[in-house]
């Protein structure tokens, strides 16, 4: 069994391999440039941690690892774009440091290439592997486009909000696990509680995101504070204020999301709002009870404890994350 500390060493020696070149240079560099800034690498190990769990060598899944990592990746060129964000990883994103077109389509170009990493991947379940990986995919595209359609709605309900991000963000969570697993070959059963650990993990990991945009450090964090709340997002923290506010408070923030102008003043005076209301921590007790709740679907699991171990620290090092 192989450690989260080795598991991660093993991805990153993977993705310093793959140079991500080609011809015209125009189109591959903004992806080798994406892909060597870093990032958490999350998804790919938990490809490896479900795989190993399984029976799989991480070595021998490296392939598909890399490939959710670069179709991850592709959502965020594209993310980029529709959040009009202006830094990533602390570098400027890609649209800005070359321009949209090129994001698209390069960013159009990955999708492929995750294909084909995946398929680089030796497993007898291939057939399961790529329709999860086709319903994660377009299941991310619903999320991104109720995010979008909740910038200019002004009733957002919590619960709208959660299926929001589990199509957004959990379903790629849950689907490394469970891609992970089916490539080894996994029973059905398990690889149901490990998707459906994911999901919870994966809601816990966005409502921190929506946290860290406001209250993280940018130099850290490596994302524009702030940048939700100029894009009118429909984040837990806007929801959970709007719905404890005062009337007055509640007409302050839905004036200030009708203005463009004074942009900083904007950030300011809605972070205010969220202190005033104690908004993050509010925050974090729905992402300690949704990380619960995912644990739940772990103790279920007939793996054993020793092979747990790996999915545990994973779990205490997103909670502890603050990038
Ligand atoms: C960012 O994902 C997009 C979200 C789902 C919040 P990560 O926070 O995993 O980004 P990197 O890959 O570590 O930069
Ligand atoms: C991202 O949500 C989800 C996907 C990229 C699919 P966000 O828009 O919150 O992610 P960041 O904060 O830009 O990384
Ligand atoms: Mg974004
Ligand atoms: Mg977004
Ligand atoms: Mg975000």
């Amino acid at each position: 069994m192989k450690s989260l500390d080795e598991l991660h060493r093993l991805v990153g020696e993977k993705l310093q391999e793959e140079h991500f070149s080609g011809i015209p240079s125009t189109l591959y560099e903004p992806i080798a440039y994406i892909m060597s800034l870093g990032g958490k690498r999350l998804r790919p190990v938990l490809l490896l941690l479900a795989a190993q769990m399984y029976g799989r060598k991480p070595e021998s899944v490296l392939d598909a690892a890399i490939g959710i990592e670069v179709f991850h990746n592709f959502t965020l060129m594209h993310d980029d774009i529709m959040d009009h964000a202006p830094m990533r990883r602390g570098r400027e994103t890609v649209h800005t440091k070359w321009d949209v077109n090129t994001a698209i389509l390069s960013g159009d170009t990955m999708m492929v290439l995750a294909y084909d990493l995946l398929l680089k991947t030796p497993t007898d379940h291939l057939t399961d592997v790529l329709g999860t990986f086709n319903q994660t995919a377009r299941e991310v595209c619903e999320g991104q486009q109720y995010d979008m359609d909740f910038e200019t709605s002004a009733s957002v309900s919590i619960p709208e909000y959660m299926e929001m991000i589990r199509l957004k963000t959990s379903v790629l969570i849950a689907g490394a696990l469970k891609m992970g697993a089916q490539i080894a070959g996994a029973p059905a059963d398990e690889v149901e509680l490990l998707y459906r650990f994911g999901e919870k993990i994966g809601l816990a990991f966005q409502l921190k995101d929506d946290l860290l945009d406001v209250f993280g450090d940018e130099s850290r964090f490596g994302k524009k504070t702030g940048n939700d709340i100029l894009t009118n997002k429909k984040t837990f923290l806007l929801i959970s204020c709007l719905e404890a506010a005062t009337p007055q408070d509640r007409g302050e923030i839905i004036r200030w999301m009708a203005k463009h102008d004074e942009p900083e003043r904007k950030i300011q005076t809605i972070t205010a709002l969220f202190r005033k209301y104690s908004i993050d921590k509010l925050t974090d007790r729905a992402i300690e009870q949704l990380n619960s709740e995912g644990l739940e679907f772990l103790r279920q699991l007939h793996a054993g404890e020793a092979k747990l171990i790996p999915l545990h620290q994973m779990l205490e090092s997103m909670k502890l994350r603050d990038l």
